[in-house]
């Protein structure tokens, strides 16, 4: 059996949740999935960084240093023997009485990882799948990662009813991101995606793969395009932790571009691939 992280101690043993644990009663906590390729954490500096700007953000008082957290994130990874996969870390801000407002007395966050082996994701990055638009229903402070993903589970389902592999949002005219995954497109030769504000999560392999167009030449804007701009892309693409670059060659039925993953899309994926093999 898989080993657990819970309160700084791995173990063989099933967490048991407190009731009144914030996290569970009102989503009140936040966490990171950190991609795990030949059994190294893929940038986790970065996923580390990241859940420390969302606990300052909702003021939770992290109880382990980011060095003690990797240490143990590292561990567990060891122990489980996990090749590839993900771990899941998440932070509740910690269990006390149930009142909407936070506690006056200072409460230890509930700090649990565990390690997880996903689907091979070759065949999907080979050949893109499809998406489907829904309206982007979420709060404002989509930048944080929160553990409140209602609309985003909701949309997510959405997608799969209508066997695509993800949902992409709009607000009005305007892509934001999509239900669990960032979303670019390609239009002559130049990659639009939306800017890293309060409307979307300022995803790490939208970072890297920032990085990866510059080594490329690949010109990025950093810009909000509108429905009808994805409509008319050449390419679409998605990025998220472990799935890296996923062509998107329709979308509500709409063929996109010429209905298969495209050059950059393709040059992209090649780039992911060399750089998760050298971590
Ligand atoms: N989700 N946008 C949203 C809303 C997400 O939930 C995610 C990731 C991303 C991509 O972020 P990153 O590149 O850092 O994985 C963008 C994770 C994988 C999840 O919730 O399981």
């Amino acid at each position: 059996m898989n080993k657990i992280l819970f309160n700084g101690i791995i173990s063989d043993d099933q967490p048991i949740i407190n009731m009144e644990d914030r996290g569970y009663q009102f989503g009140d906590g936040i966490y990171e999935v950190v991609g795990v390729y030949h059994s190294k954490l893929y940038l986790l500096d970065e996923h580390m960084n990241r859940l420390v700007q969302s606990a300052e953000k909702l003021n939770i008082e992290l109880p382990f240093s980011i060095e003690e957290m990797k240490t143990q994130l590292l561990e567990l990874v060891h122990l489980n023997k996990l090749s590839e996969g993900i771990v899941y870390l998440q932070v509740s801000r910690g269990v006390a009485p149930r009142t909407h407002e936070l506690p006056t007395t200072p409460i230890t966050p509930v700090v649990l990882a565990y390690t997880k082996t996903l689907d091979d994701f070759t065949e999907l990055q080979d050949n893109g799948s499809t998406a489907i638009l829904q309206e982007d229903i979420r709060w404002l402070r989509c930048d944080i990662k929160s553990l409140n993903l209602l609309p985003n589970t909701m949309a997510k389902q959405k997608a799969v009813e209508h066997n695509a592999v993800e949902a992409i949002l709009h607000r009005g005219n305007v892509v934001t991101e999509a239900s669990s995954s960032n979303v670019c497109i390609v239009k002559d030769g130049e990659i639009f995606t939306h800017p890293a504000n309060n409307y979307i999560l300022n995803g790490i392999t939208r970072q890297r793969a920032i990085e990866l167009c510059k080594h490329l030449d690949i010109p990025v804007h950093e810009k909000a395009f509108t429905v009808e701009q994805l409509f008319e892309a050449d390419e679409v693409f998605i990025t998220a932790t472990k799935l890296d670059v996923v062509a998107i060659n329709e979308i509500d039925g709409h063929t996109i571009g010429t209905g298969k993953p495209g050059a950059i899309s393709r040059q992209l994926l090649k780039a992911f691939r060399e750089d998760t093999k050298n971590i």
